[in-house]
């Protein structure tokens, strides 16, 4: 039998679809899963195609022509490890390991470089879309040197999203650079369905709208400039009925969201380099307190908030709110990208910020018209120092700031919590604001700390003996 083209080890549902992905786009793929009867009705499951069943992991290396590639999907952290260094005795310098796992960029830099230094190729990948993007088309966002890369570029593209025609990946940059922003683009994510989510809570409890209304809005919405796969599912989300009990399955969730990390990540590491993205933050606690149940129960019994209803318009609610969530997003993703930009330079990964909106245009969960916009913005200036400076994004924030406003003042007024909503307002009037309340901050730490402060009027920096 010929020799596979690729080999894939880790057939979760995510590494599954890929194989399908890549064998109906021509491919021969060896397969392997360390619980080999997963492996086995896997194959068996999919007769005739283009797969090579392998018990081992010495069969599955001997599957694979040279130089050989190897794509493992296991779970993030030392499992990566484990397969990695099962692997190494079996392969050959020049030989391509591919990480497609949520991995922390990090571990992937470390990654490259052990295994650069035994001759081996390494690309760590992220892969977004979920199982549905995994099997129809996911955007990749591989990191590693552009040797390793040519050798699977061709497998990428073939199974890649499409937007505009353009498949949804590029290689971001050395190391680390693609998980990086995987891991930055799950931040995003976090700060896109809370904004969702705000927006909801809003329109339930300002106006007392169903959810058969909700997905009727959100499906109006998506036909718009807010069309992106999150609104669409969220207005599918609002139709869906439980088949046991007939009622809306979404009232019937439990609210605590939960999170396996990426999004933290995130947040992690803007602290670390000192980037203000206080949306994506605001997304995290958001989880965070919604995942704090059992104290939010007893404590809305006795923290009693105001009881006043909305009593304006329902249109100019509903409108505002479509108009506050696009400015919170341009908001939100401006944060993103200033992140992007920043660990670049950090870890010096080059990035072309153009070319990474344009893989998230198709594929990926934070997919959206939106990012065409994005990608224009960066193409037209790719040192942006800012989105919101962008001449098209500056218009749609200086338009829609009333509206923000608007919401921000209703959510307060009625007692619902916006805490993503509010970050992005806070976030556009910190961000054009030329003097802001730290020389009070300045001032505060030299008195108690003296850590000195610099003058508007003279050059240096200054300590006062305030007492
Ligand atoms: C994607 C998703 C995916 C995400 C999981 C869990 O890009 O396909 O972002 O990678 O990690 O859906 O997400 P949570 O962080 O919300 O658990």
């Amino acid at each position: 039998m010929s020799k596979a083209n690729i080999g894939l080890t880790g057939l979760a549902v995510m590494g599954q679809n890929l194989v399908l992905n890549m064998e109906r786009n021509g491919y021969t793929v060896a397969v392997h899963n360390r619980t080999t009867q997963k492996m086995r009705d896997f194959v068996a499951a999919h007769p005739g195609k283009r797969l090579v069943a392998c018990e081992s992991l010495a069969d599955f290396v001997a599957a694979l022509e040279r130089p050989r590639k190897l794509m493992i999907m296991v779970q993030a952290g030392p499992s990566v490890d484990n397969v990695i260094a099962q692997l190494l005795p079996l392969l050959e310098p020049g030989d391509l390991i591919i990480d497609g796992g949520n991995s922390y960029f990090l571990d992937t830099e470390r990654r490259a470089k052990e295994l650069a230094a035994k001759g081996f190729r390494f690309i760590g990948t992220g892969v977004s879309g979920g199982e549905e993007g995994a099997l129809k088309g996911p955007s990749i966002m591989p990191g590693g040197e552009p040797e390793a890369y040519d050798l699977v570029k061709d497998i990428f593209v073939a199974i890649s999203a499409k937007a505009e025609g353009e498949p949804c990946v590029t290689l971001i940059g050395p190391r680390g650079a693609g998980h990086y922003v995987k891991t930055a683009h799950n931040g995003i994510e976090y700060g896109d369905m809370a904004l969702i989510a705000e927006t909801y809570d809003i329109m339930h409890r300002a106006l007392g709208i169903s959810n058969d209304e909700l997905g009727d809005i959100f499906a109006e919405w998506n036909q718009g400039e807010l069309l992106s796969y999150l609104i669409e599912i969220t207005a599918a989300i609002f139709k869906k009925r439980d088949p046991e009990t007939g009622k809306h399955l979404v009232d019937l969730i439990v609210d605590e969201a939960g999170q396996k990390g990426t999004g933290k990540w995130t947040s992690q590491n803007a602290l670390d380099i000192g980037v203000p993205i206080p949306t994506i933050n605001a997304a995290l606690e958001a989880r965070l307190l919604s995942a704090n149940r059992v104290e939010r129960i007893p404590a809305s019994r006795v923290l009693t908030g105001p009881t006043s209803r909305y009593t304006g318009d329902k249109q100019k609610l509903i409108s505002a709110l479509r108009d506050a969530l696009y400015m919170a997003k341009i908001c939100s993703y401006a944060q993103g990208m200033a992140l992007l930009r920043a660990a670049g330079k950090e870890y010096g990964y080059q990035m072309d910020y153009g070319k990474i909106a344009a893989i998230w245009r198709g594929g990926c969960i934070i997919r959206a018209q939106f990012l065409n916009r994005i990608t224009d913005a960066f193409r037209r200036n790719p040192d942006l120092p800012n989105l919101m400076l962008d001449e098209g994004f500056k218009e749609d924030v200086l338009k829609r700031q009333d509206a923000l406003r608007f919401i921000v003042r209703t959510a307060t007024d009625l007692g619902i919590p916006a805490l993503a909503f509010m970050s992005a307002l806070g976030y556009f009037d910190a961000y054009r604001t030329d003097r802001l309340p730290a020389n009070l901050t300045q001032a505060q730490r030299d008195y108690f700390g003296a850590h000195t402060y610099r003058r508007l009027d003279k050059e240096g920096w200054f300590h006062t003996e305030w007492i």
